[in-house]
């Protein structure tokens, strides 16, 4: 089959997110709130699958990380220490006619001829206005239309039937201060804080101003010593926490990619210091020391080594619930680009139809964050190390994913049209989301052949129950067998079971109590005991 366009391709997957109850708009029926989704029935099993199997990989089926639950709204000064209340702004410009705000950033560089006004006048109520304007329009386009554009700025300052004063024009190339959906001037860059603020207690004061928290990181770093001391761990060892994050973004776009309100999954992994390592082994093992296959964590390890080990876990990790290497790109960020906290970061991108965008960042963000908390609190964020026998600031690598980015990408990645039979033989377009079945909001769909045969029912809902404690499963009893696949197919439920005659050991002893077990994504069917059912489907789903 031909591939869908880019967009169209995208337009598919938000139209099956609703139709399925993957995803909704947030507060839909009083027309949305920007930057905010809903996951309906499909979305939010697959989102907790995500987090899930993220939890259980990155702590339960390890030593040397444990997990945090911390609260959403913390002490302002927390931010003030990180650096998210001076920094934590991007650029941001208004559109001097609609006042539409832009991230500077993500105007796109335009060509074509600017006309420059320095004010007009409005000969009937003798009013004039002195601010300057000016419109970029196309190498070609008439004049008219950046004069009507200038008109409807000086209309707006008062001037009902303004003449435009001191026109001249100037050939642009690569311009970004104009408005590329109208061609008018926009205002000088200027920074504009993401936090979401709100107030603590009953009084709206400055005294009482709270932040909704932008990254879940900040937690840890504050709890690292309360953390430490109970769970009795030793650096290098790690504390991850899942939860949500919120960022007044300027432009929330691509559908989920860019909210409001996200959710992140981190992992911050504390480490000894290069000179600590150096002391204790008599040397740092770094990138040119980098062994072939596997990284096996080493006590000379710098941090160099362990940066590389947890970008190598994350791209694993990632290809485990069915992202392969091929779908993504390991970026290292160029020093120019690297946060002032950072000695590195690596992106994993994955190829979205829309670009290939950032899923998650592996940052080693050095001691910059334990060592501003010990200077904002006061409190001593040393940690001593007895097998080095010293005492330090830990260092740390960060790897930092986001739910809603990977859910988006798991089903950009699930989508898939191809052909199928339909109930006559003949062929017809089936959409399948072949989910990896370790993160498919359903597991497994169970069916009677037929509604109106009692004990094919019976037999159907028996086998339900069988399954019921182990897995998600789909009772469907409504319609032709072939559609019922087809619904189950565009759900992404890798696996059908089929309750027949045959079951019942009408038309041959030997298969009694045997079911059909249908694959999604190959539609083959094999015939399976239902006794075997339990184990044989829990090894496809863990
Ligand atoms: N603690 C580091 C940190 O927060 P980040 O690169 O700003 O780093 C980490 O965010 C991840 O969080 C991103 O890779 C992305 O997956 C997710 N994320 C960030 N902003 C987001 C937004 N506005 N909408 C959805 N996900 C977002």
């Amino acid at each position: 089959m031909a591939e869908p366009k880019t967009g169209e391709l995208m337009e598919k997957i938000v139209s099956l997110c609703k139709r399925r109850g993957l995803i909704f708009q947030s507060s839909e029926i009083y027309g949305g709130l920007n930057g905010f989704w809903d996951y309906g029935p499909l979305g939010a099993e697959l989102k907790r699958n995500i987090k899930e199997h993220w939890w259980r990989s990155m702590t339960q089926l390890r030593d040397d990380v444990v997990g945090l639950d911390a609260s959403i709204i913390m002490h302002p000064k927390i931010w003030e220490a990180s650096g998210h209340t001076s920094t934590f702004s991007d650029l941001m410009v208004d559109c001097l006619l609609t006042k539409k705000r832009f991230r500077a950033d993500q105007i796109e560089p335009q060509s074509g001829m600017a006309y420059f006004y320095t004010g007009a006048t409005d000969s009937g109520s003798g009013r004039a206005s002195k601010d300057a304007f000016s419109v970029l329009i196309a190498t070609g386009k008439h004049a008219d239309y950046a004069r009507k554009v200038a008109r409807q700025f000086y209309q707006q300052r008062g001037l009902e039937n303004p003449s435009l004063e001191g026109e001249r024009t100037e050939a642009q190339a690569n311009t970004t201060r104009y408005n590329p959906e109208n061609g008018s001037l926009l205002t000088e860059p200027r920074p504009f804080n993401l936090m979401l603020k709100t107030y603590v207690g009953p009084v709206e004061s400055a005294d009482n101003i709270s932040y909704l928290r932008p990254e879940t990181a900040q937690a840890i770093f504050v709890q690292f010593k309360s953390a430490l001391e109970v769970s009795r761990q030793r650096v290098p060892f790690g504390i991850c926490q899942v939860g949500k994050a919120f960022r007044n973004e300027i432009n929330p776009r691509n559908f989920t990619f860019r909210s409001r309100e996200f959710e992140q999954m981190e992992l911050e992994f504390f480490i000894r210091p290069d000179e600590v390592v150096q002391k204790m082994c008599g040397a740092v093992a770094g990138l040119s020391d980098c062994p072939p296959g596997a990284l096996v964590p080493q006590p000379n390890w710098g941090w160099e080594l362990w940066h590389k080990y947890w970008v190598e876990q994350r791209i694993q990790w990632y290809e485990s619930i069915g992202l392969g290497r091929d779908t993504l790109v390991e970026y290292w960020q160029k020093k120019e680009e690297l946060a002032h906290y950072a000695k590195a970061t690596v992106d994993i991108l994955y190829k979205f139809p829309f670009g290939t965008q950032e899923l998650e960042g592996v940052a080693a963000r050095g001691d910059f964050d334990l060592t501003q908390h010990q200077k904002f609190s006061g409190k001593s964020m040393e940690y001593f190390d007895e097998e080095a026998k010293a005492k330090y600031v830990p260092h740390v690598i960060e790897p930092s994913a986001g739910v809603d980015r990977l859910t988006l990408a798991l089903i950009c990645n699930a989508y898939c049209e191809d052909q199928a039979p339909d109930e006559k033989g003949n062929l017809e377009t089936r959409v399948v989301m072949r989910f990896h079945p370790r993160i498919a909001p359903i597991k497994v769909a169970v069916f009677p052949l037929l509604k109106n045969k009692p004990e094919l029912v019976k037999k159907a809902r028996e086998v339900r129950e069988l399954l019921r404690p182990h897995m998600t499963v789909f009772y469907d009893e409504a319609g032709a067998i072939g559609r019922r696949y087809r619904r189950q197919d565009e759900a992404g439920t890798p696996f059908g079971v089929t309750i027949d005659f045959d079951t019942l050991g009408e038309q041959n002893a030997a298969r009694q109590d045997t079911v059909t077990l249908r694959d999604r994504d190959t539609m083959k069917q094999e015939r399976v005991k239902i006794a075997d059912l339990v184990p044989l489907l829990r090894e496809k789903i863990q």
